[in-house]
């Protein structure tokens, strides 16, 4: 649990060490179909977090036992590079990336409408290039896209973004030095439309007022990373149609 180390000032001046204001969202750049290969895919960038997520499928399912006679297994692989933290991550799986597989399959399990295609699987793969805290929810910005992408038919896309406290202060979207140095940190995922909560998790400690405020944020945050998803997602549409047109 975080204690917050109090070590290093956080803000200064009503400002956070990298300029931004409380409730304000790192930069965000939205890539839809990088992948040739992929059935569809997404590179996201939030701030400092690289991520690329990308959907095959819906295809047989292998194992076989592994199948659902009624509907699709959505599998979700979280995955950071070794090269993407700044000590080398040991490569391969983890108890943290097992952990953030789950919950982000998990997030996006309810807009996935898996009737449509019994015994097949829809693999989400997210590979992590460059971290800066908040990639769980990166990944997940990715993925919904990437399955959109993909033409996977879905109620609605997901979107993520995580809050937490630093220096007493509730703020939107922490970078990995107020991750480190704050006292908590609440991602969350929604599906924006319908104000939906898909993920909560917490690490650390909020006051009753301070969890309110925070959800509050989030969930705004959230509506506008819906947009900017819609918005690229429109984009690379509009291009495709305009190139067969020309
Ligand atoms: O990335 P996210 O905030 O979803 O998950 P976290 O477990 O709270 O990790 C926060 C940050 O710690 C990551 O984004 C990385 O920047 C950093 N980290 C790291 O440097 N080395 C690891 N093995 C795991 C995380």
């Amino acid at each position: 649990m975080k204690e917050g180390k109090g070590e290093i000032e956080l803000i200064k001046e009503g400002k956070r060490l990298d300029g931004r204001g409380f409730e304000e969202l790192r930069p965000i750049k939205i890539e839809v179909g990088v992948l040739k290969r992929a059935d569809g895919s997404c590179y996201f960038e939030l701030g400092g977090n690289k991520v690329i997520a990308a959907v095959y499928g819906p295809r047989e399912m292998h194992p076989r036992h592994a199948q659902d006679a009624k509907m699709a297994v959505v599998r979700y692989r979280y995955n950071m590079a070794p090269f993407s933290v700044d000590d080398r991550k040991r490569p391969g799986p983890d108890r943290r990336s097992v952990e953030i597989s789950k919950v982000s399959r998990e997030a996006l399990d309810p807009v996935v409408m898996r009737e449509y295609y019994p015994k097949t699987s829809i693999d989400v793969y997210v590979e992590v290039l460059q971290s800066d805290a908040g990639t769980r929810t990166a990944g997940i910005n990715a993925a919904s896209v990437a399955l959109a992408d993909a033409g996977i038919p879905m109620k609605d896309l997901v979107s993520s973004v995580a809050v937490g406290k630093i220096d007493g202060e509730v703020v939107l979207d922490l970078d990995a030095m107020e991750d480190n140095n704050g006292e908590a940190d609440m991602p969350v995922a929604m599906v924006a439309r319908t104000n939906t909560i898909t993920l909560l998790q917490m690490d650390g400690r909020f006051e009753k007022e301070e969890f309110e405020r925070g959800l509050k944020l989030a969930m705004s945050a959230c509506h506008k990373i819906y947009e900017l998803q819609r918005a690229a997602l429109i984009d690379r549409y509009s291009e495709s149609v305009g190139e067969g047109e020309e």
